[in-house]
């Protein structure tokens, strides 16, 4: 008889204490299996909606990969009914049954709630129910524990057992928030969670309508009215430029709005800045501080406008340079600081505003070659960034052909 262990949950995202109890099931009881069942819509919570069950379901094979004995039972996930455990265990009974016995792995919350499922005493015919504890857990509860624990063996028959999991203190929606806020989320997902998580742009921080407006009169008193409104035409068209390339547009909104928040400063304001915080300062820059402005600002934007996203405060960094092997939003600032409505001075502007929605890689380049052109002709000064961001866009392009 095989013995496959079950642990269901929404996986929104999957984490390690996920792993941590599927392992300890896996070696305490002796199993064969253990089967991951992401749910579709589970009746008792509501799945964030922007997460797709086909991303949950990416997720939870990503981080399963390492372990042969993990797998993914996907009963649940394609169903737009809500699941009852009952039937999805009835169901994997009669598929299943003869050769194979069941363990349905539930944590203490549920163990202590298990009366208020729908029909509990059919969930006990088709598995055996393992108890994912902490150890801390067990010394703290015993009584409260053993009491229920006699009280469903009495109403149910001897199914349930115990799983001792010694690190299990981790929550999706602690890695949501963490998420959101672009903190360090190692040691709470597995690492190739993450960089799916960061290619799908999953649990990325939504900004709302009113946090937008609150940031935009701060900006407004801040700067003068010309520069405000170049960046009221910069945040539209970053909104435009994400929504055709796919990246999400609050956050493009956020970069394009406080992309130039640092140049209400002065030049010696901005240098003390850098000095101030170990902002290293080029030698262009020393001689021209005005291009301190993309790094001041991501400064400014993390300090006085409360913004802690990694990638937005890096694309206003970089928006008058550019750099090497830039983000996607990177790239979206750069062009729509470029081309947004106001401005009207640029050669092949219409071609660039083109392109921008067409190919982002190549009106970067567009936008790099008529910089450079613009900068030697009126012989201002130059950023060695400029040039290396230039030199990486024509050699990608050309090999790209
Ligand atoms: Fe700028
Ligand atoms: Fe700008």
């Amino acid at each position: 008889m095989k013995r496959v262990g079950i642990l269901g949950g929404t996986f929104n995202p999957i984490h390690n204490a996920h792993l941590n109890i599927a392992m300890a099931a896996y070696e305490q009881y002796h199993l064969d299996e253990v089967w991951f069942m992401p749910a579709g819509m589970p009746p008792h919570k509501a799945v964030s909606a922007n997460i797709s069950a086909i991303h949950r379901k990416e997720m939870v094979l990503a981080a399963i990969a390492p372990y042969p004995m993990f797998h993914l039972c996907d009963v649940e996930i394609e169903k737009k009914k809500p699941c009852y455990t009952y039937k999805t265990l009835k169901k994997l009974q009669e598929r299943y049954g003869v050769f194979t016995h069941f363990y349905f792995i539930i944590g203490g919350d549920s163990f202590f709630s298990f009366d208020e499922w729908v029909k509990p005493e059919e969930i006990c015919q088709y598995a055996d129910i393992l108890v994912a504890r902490r150890p801390q857990e067990q010394e703290e509860t015993t009584a409260a524990f053993q009491e229920k624990m006699t009280e469903h063996q009495k109403r149910y028959g001897d199914h349930f057992f115990e799983i001792m999991v010694k690190q299990m203190d981790i929550s999706s929606t602690e890695v949501r928030t963490a998420l959101e806020n672009s903190l360090d989320v190692s040691g709470l997902i597995p690492d190739n969670v993450l960089s799916y998580i960061k290619t799908n742009h999953l649990y990325d921080k939504v900004f709302s309508s009113e946090e937008l407006y609150q940031m935009e009169l701060k900006l407004k008193k801040a700067l003068k009215t010309s520069r405000y409104q170049h960046t009221i035409g910069v945040m539209h068209t970053a909104a435009n430029l994400a929504f055709c390339h796919e990246y999400p547009f609050t956050k493009a909104m956020v970069a394009g709005l406080l992309h130039d928040c640092a140049k209400c400063l002065s030049d010696e304001e901005r240098i003390h800045i850098c000095k101030k915080h170990q902002i290293p300062i080029s030698k262009v820059e020393k001689k021209a501080p005005h291009l301190l402005h993309g790094k001041v600002g991501a400064y400014l934007a993390k300090k006085e406008y409360g913004i802690h996203d990694s990638e937005i405060l890096h694309a206003i960094s970089v928006h008058t340079t550019g750099c090497k092997e830039m983000s996607l939003l990177d790239k979206i600032i750069f062009v729509a600081d470029y081309i947004e409505p106001g401005r009207d001075k640029a050669p092949r502007l219409a071609e660039i505003r083109k392109v921008a929605f067409e190919d982002i890689d190549a009106c970067v380049l567009m936008i790099l070659e008529d910089t450079i052109q613009y900068v030697s002709k009126h012989q201002d000064e130059m950023d060695d960034t400029t040039i290396e961001t230039y030199t990486y866009y024509k050699k990608l392009i050309k090999e790209r052909g």
